[in-house]
């Protein structure tokens, strides 16, 4: 059997698991479900309102399982599979409990070049978890996802899917840790644009001294 198959993101819908929502928490509101009606009134037919009314759902849960997903699948009027297919498809989603903050380390091509992969190494060794664990604390989740749309200021990662951190060293890695753990968010960054450099101040990457990682493996050498 595929390996897909015998682990999937989440269980199959022959494989659910124990609820994790308790049944009677498992409701939409009458404003949520309005909110929903009026997000499928926007697009030719409901499934065009998927991921607004999964977001909606991920926003009150706090993540998707699957009773999560069927939930919003019936109130959507779609059939589970098309929701779970956009569910599991979009790391932004999370499929299990998360930690507070999750750290969405991008690994794609540009970030891969200048050092993705050591950022998300140093992240495991710091916090002592793999990608896709969460600290014991509850406090961290790392996560390796895809181009995050700021290639030009790689490496970079984005914080529970808000705000993104640019042109990541280890020492940058250090200090977003400890701000986190005071509770201080970093700020919103635009990425400048190379002819907005002088006026921006510029966060592009142009020291090409650390850009020397390219030949990193993507496994953790070191996190047991
Ligand atoms: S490759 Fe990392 S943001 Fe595009």
């Amino acid at each position: 059997m595929a390996d897909f198959i015998k682990n999937p993101v989440v269980p199959l819908p022959d494989q659910d698991p124990e609820p994790q929502i308790p049944a009677e928490e498992l409701v939409f509101t009458d404003a949520e479900k309005q909110q929903i009606a009026h997000w499928v009134t926007r697009y030719p037919t409901a499934d065009g309102a998927v991921m607004r009314a999964l977001w909606l759902a991920q926003e009150k849960f706090g993540f998707l399982p699957p009773e999560v997903v069927r939930l919003t699948a019936e109130e959507l009027g779609i059939p589970y599979a098309q929701a779970y297919g956009v569910a599991t498809f979009y790391t932004q989603y999370y499929k299990k409990k998360m930690g507070r903050h999750v750290l969405d380390v991008c690994t794609c091509f540009s970030c891969q070049v200048c050092g993705g992969y050591d950022i998300l190494h140093y992240l495991e060794e710091k916090l002592g978890i793999h990608k896709g664990e969460s600290t014991d604390d509850g406090l961290f989740t790392i996560q390796e996802v895809e181009c995050l749309g700021a290639c030009g200021s790689a490496p970079m990662l984005q914080v529970t899917n808000g705000p993104f951190v640019h042109n990541l060293t280890p020492a940058k890695v250090d200090q977003l840790i400890e701000d986190l753990k005071q509770g201080k968010t970093p700020p919103f960054v635009s990425v400048t644009l190379p002819q907005d450099e002088a006026d921006l101040g510029g966060n592009r990457r142009s020291d090409a001294a650390a850009v020397e990682a390219y030949q990193t493996p993507p496994v953790s050498a070191t996190v047991e």
